[in-house]
Parts: structure tokens; sequence; C-alpha cells
């Protein structure tokens, strides 16, 4: 395929690490961008910001060959790029649920991106108890000679799910997936409390903006960064 006179590149053609890390990390760098636009918008039409914060990261050499390794993959630069989804990741931590389905629909209606899988663990959690919206998308990246659609993991969540899901994973690490089942319980439970958490939240939320409190954001003096 051509694309102004650029060749759309095929996986096959990126041949080193350094190859793969500098096109992650520009598609990570495009849907950063792109999701600070979206609550920057948000910011200055509805004076209202649906993200709280994002991170990002680029899956560590050693991860992703041990991921290869699970499912029987070679560990070659091509079955990375073909099979890893997860080699750029972005999660993006929003305040309500709503929030999360409107971002993730802004994010799919856009031109340029692949929607290549969703996996909604909010409607569906997993039997861990964790909550979360996950994205993989394909973004197009320019490099000089060729273009390169490349797949990031966007995970999508609310406060209360990030704080659960982070909490649990250092559980998981400490014991390395084998946690006692008293503990696996009490997660369970506070998986049921967040989930409540974020309900009485919203509702609490909406009522104030049906009173029309809480239009001014803007009481801080500047804001955090
Ligand atoms: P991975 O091989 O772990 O990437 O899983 P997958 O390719 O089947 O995708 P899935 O959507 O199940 O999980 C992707 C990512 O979601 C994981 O790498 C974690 O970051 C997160 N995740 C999934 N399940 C859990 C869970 O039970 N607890 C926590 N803390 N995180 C989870
Ligand atoms: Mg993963």
């Amino acid at each position: 395929m051509k694309e102004k006179g650029m060749e759309v590149g095929s996986e096959s053609e990126i041949k080193t690490w350094k190859e793969v890390q500098l096109l992650y990390s520009s598609a990570l760098k495009q849907i950063a961008t792109k999701i600070e636009i979206i609550n920057d918008e948000f910011q200055h039409v509805h004076k209202y910001n649906p993200i709280e914060h994002v991170k990002k990261r680029i899956k560590a050499s050693e991860s992703i060959v041990k991921k290869l390794k699970s499912h029987n993959y070679e560990p070659t630069i091509e079955n990375m790029v073909k099979y890893v989804n997860d080699i750029a990741g972005i999660r993006v931590i929003c305040s309500f649920i709503s929030d999360i389905y409107r971002v993730a629909e802004i994010i799919s209606n856009q031109k340029d991106i692949k929607v290549i899988a969703v996996k909604d663990y909010i409607e569906t959690p997993k039997d861990s108890g964790y909550r979360s919206y996950h994205m993989v998308v394909s973004i197009p990246v320019y490099l000089s000679d060729r273009i390169v659609d490349t797949k990031v993991e966007i995970q999508i969540r609310t406060v209360a799910m990030d704080f659960w899901a982070s909490l649990e994973h250092k559980i998981q690490y400490k014991f390395e997936g084998n946690a006692p089942a008293h503990i696996n319980t009490e997660l369970m439970e506070c998986a049921n409390m967040v989930s409540e958490l974020d309900s009485k939240m919203k509702q609490l939320n909406d009522e104030i903006q049906e009173l029309g409190a809480g239009k001014d954001e803007e009481n801080f003096s500047g804001t955090y960064i």
C-alpha cells in the first residue's frame, strides 16, 4: 500500500530491538498526545477533566522474550511485533466509569486509529476481581522512508480500580501467583468494595452536577502536573 509516495512498511522490515523501541515509543507518544488533547478539550468545553492521570511504559526486552517463550514462540523480532500486543502500554486513569467509556469511544472514532481488540473487564471482571477496560489499537508511525502501523495496549480504569490492581499485582508478585486463599478472598471483597465505591461516587457526582454546583474546578490556584 502507498500513501503519498511512501511505502507502508511491513512487520518483517523491523530488524533490530533499537528499531522496535523507536517505533513503539513513537506510537506511545502519539497516543499519549491524543489523550492529553481529549482531556484539554474536555477541560475547555465542559470545565471538567475526565482523566486523572496517564502512565506509559515500553515492555522490557526480557519480559517480551519471556512472554514469547511461554507461548512457545521463538524470541525473534518478527514474533515480538506479531504476537506481543503490549510492547507499548498506556494506562489511562479516570475518575468515573462513564469517563472510561467516553474516552474509549473518542479514541476508537479517530481516523488514524485502528481498534484491533477490546476486552471489557468492567462488564465481565476477571476471576481475580480485576476490572479495567482494555483496547489494543494500532497507529501509523511515520518514519523517514515508510509508515509502520504500530500496536499500543491501552488500559483504561478508575482511580479505585487502579488502586486495587496495583495492590493485587504486588501481592501476586510476592507470592508468585500462589497467594493464600484468605488473601484472595479478601482481595475479592476489596474488588467488590471498589465497584460499590465507583458507583456511589458517580451517584454523588451526578447529584452535584444536577444542582449546578461544582461548575468551577478552578478554585485551586494552579494545577498539579
Ligand atoms: P498478559 O499476557 O498478562 O498481557 O495478558 P493477556 O494478553 O491475556 O491480556 P489481558 O487483557 O488479560 O491482560 C493484560 C494486562 O492487564 C496485564 O499485563 C496486566 O497489566 C493487566 N491485568 C490482567 N489481569 C490482571 C489481574 O488479575 N490483576 C492485575 N493486577 N492486573 C491484571
Ligand atoms: Mg501484559
